[in-house]
């Protein structure tokens, strides 16, 4: 286990409480339980941060058929891999449909994304919402000391502050937002905004990935209640002077530190396992596959908010319009499958594999097949190696809180040469958009010519950004941003703003 306590900027012990754990439980047919990798930007993000610091991992462990006593095993065996120790939060079928498919990813997702047509505002969401985020503070309660720091991750669980308090638990808590903050026209839509603005108040420090999600929320917050807010910076203190919350909770002389702090990625390990032999040779293989054309990559978990029909559209528009790339370029798409039983989510698989055999229907030639699409999600050195073998990486995200996969490409590009397509609404544009093609992906014209670019682009150019991208994406990695928040966020910080130091993203 790689600790280093050492640089630890807060000493106590660390809690981590998030829906996932890096884990998803199955039960084998021998009636053994196995552990496989879970999926998506925040598991990845706090795994090497666990594996570096140690601490607790508060989570569910993707299963609805097992009982605590059943699955502590199999948590217990791989605990070690990743320097921490398993707490499971065990949930029933109801639980998940109501908490999780439900109010999380049917109301709070869509809305933080600003797609208020897709949520589903069903009362009973709510209420399953809040009983399991109590489940989540008590299991918290059970195993947290006074000088324990728990800190809270993404939008399944933003009531577990409050609930903490309601139990006496006297630590430090911490909240980080992996998705946008949506502004306050969008917010405001929502039937519970005063209660989940409310317990999100009672965190003592609340972290965001872009300087613009922090505006949205401290607009809201200050439509909604009377507070303040002292100093400038990347961190600021919010100080709440009442509640007007309808149960009448107060957070009267409350002080919270809310900071801007984008995510970053393990710099290292993807810059490591794309240099080592078996990747550079697997890269090589992938590109041989292909007929050493160019490769334009996407990799996206199933999800309305990657936009990708609209990247299907853009690459459409770009081999109508540059006859020149036929036959010359091929676009890889991986698709992880993502809340299957959401039924948007199935739309939106059908919608995209109709386009994909559309766009093949009309472009494939003996011997080129423009799109190569997979419905699977991919082991790690597998995922390294599509990042070193594709010559372009597209993100069209429609908003996206950072997105990881952009940083993960620039990352395992060792020879620095490569180019990234980038979203502007992607929450990494805000520090990527200087090496970046930014892109806006509803604008099919604009992102066609912008993929016709980067397969035009000179090898200069394309070094000259990817270094740019790099250097970037180092100095800014996942242990940096877990140091700031946690500096941010302890009892006896000496000035947020000397502690997060140069942090500060460019607005944008
Ligand atoms: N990823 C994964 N399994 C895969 C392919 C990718 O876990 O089969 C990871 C990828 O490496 C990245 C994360 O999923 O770290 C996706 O994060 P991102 O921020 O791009 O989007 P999110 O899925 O969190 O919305
Ligand atoms: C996004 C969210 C995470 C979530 C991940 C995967 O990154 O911010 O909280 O874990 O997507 O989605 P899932 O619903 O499978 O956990």
């Amino acid at each position: 286990m790689l600790r280093n306590r050492q640089r630890d900027p807060v000493p106590d012990r660390l809690i981590v409480v998030s829906n996932r754990l890096p884990l998803v439980l199955n039960q084998r047919e021998d009636g053994q339980w196995e552990a496989k990798p879970s999926s998506g930007g925040l598991v990845s993000a706090l795994v090497p941060v666990l594996q570096r610091r140690g601490g607790i991992w508060i989570g569910w462990p993707g299963t609805t058929d097992a009982t605590e006593f059943q699955v502590g095993p199999a948590l217990e065996q791989v605990s070690s891999d990743y320097g921490c120790t398993f707490k499971p939060v065990m949930l029933s079928e109801e639980d998940v449909n109501g908490f999780y498919f439900g109010f999380s990813n049917e109301v709070i997702w869509p809305l933080f994304h600003d797609l208020f047509t897709n949520c589903n505002f069903e009362p009973t969401y709510w209420q399953t919402y809040q009983e399991v985020n109590r489940r989540f503070a008590a299991v918290t309660a059970e195993v947290c000391d006074a000088d324990d720091f728990v800190w809270v991750h993404d939008y399944h669980l933003m009531s577990v502050a409050s609930e903490l308090q309601r139990l006496g638990v006297p630590a430090t808590t911490g909240f980080f937002l992996h998705t946008p903050f949506p502004p306050l026209e969008i917010f405001l839509k929502m039937p519970w905004r005063f209660d989940i603005l409310s317990d999100l108040l009672a965190y003592d420090a609340i972290g965001f990935q872009t300087l613009r999600d922090r505006r949205n929320f401290l607009y809201c917050v200050r439509a909604l209640f009377h507070a303040n807010v002292e100093g400038t910076g990347s961190v600021v203190r919010l100080r709440v002077h009442d509640s007007l919350g309808e149960d009448g909770r107060t957070h009267i002389g409350k002080e919270i530190a809310v900071g801007v702090f984008p995510i970053g990625i393990d710099f290292d390990r993807l810059a490591n396992t794309a240099a080592t032999d078996q990747v550079q040779q697997r890269a090589r293989q992938l590109r041989a596959d292909l007929g050493d054309r160019k490769i334009i990559l996407g990799v996206d978990r199933l999800d309305y908010t990657k936009g990708l029909l609209n990247r299907l559209n853009a690459f459409r528009y770009a081999l109508r319009r540059y006859p020149e790339m036929h036959g010359q370029v091929h676009l890889v798409q991986h698709v992880v499958p993502s809340r299957r039983e959401i039924p948007d989510y199935n739309q939106l698989r059908l919608d995209m594999e109709g386009l994909i055999s559309e766009i093949n229907g009309e472009f494939t030639e003996s011997g080129w097949v423009p799109i190569h699409y997979m419905f699977h999600s991919l082991p790690f050195e597998e995922l390294v190696a599509y990042y070193v073998a594709a010559d372009i990486a597209l993100v069209t995200s429609l908003k996206d809180g950072m997105n990881l996969v952009a940083k993960e490409y620039c990352a395992s590009k060792i020879d620095n040469d490569g180019v990234l397509i980038l979203s502007e609404f992607a929450g990494a544009a805000a520090q990527l958009h200087k090496g970046a093609l930014l892109i806006n992906p509803h604008d099919i014209e604009q992102s066609a010519e912008r993929i016709h670019r980067a397969f035009d682009m000179r090898i200069d150019q394309r070094k000259q950004r990817m270094r740019l991208l790099r250097r970037t994406i180092r100095s800014q990695d996942v242990h940096r941003w877990a140091d700031a928040f946690l500096a941010a966020s302890a009892k006896r910080r000496p000035s947020p703003s000397a502690v997060a130091g140069e942090y500060l993203p460019r607005a944008y």
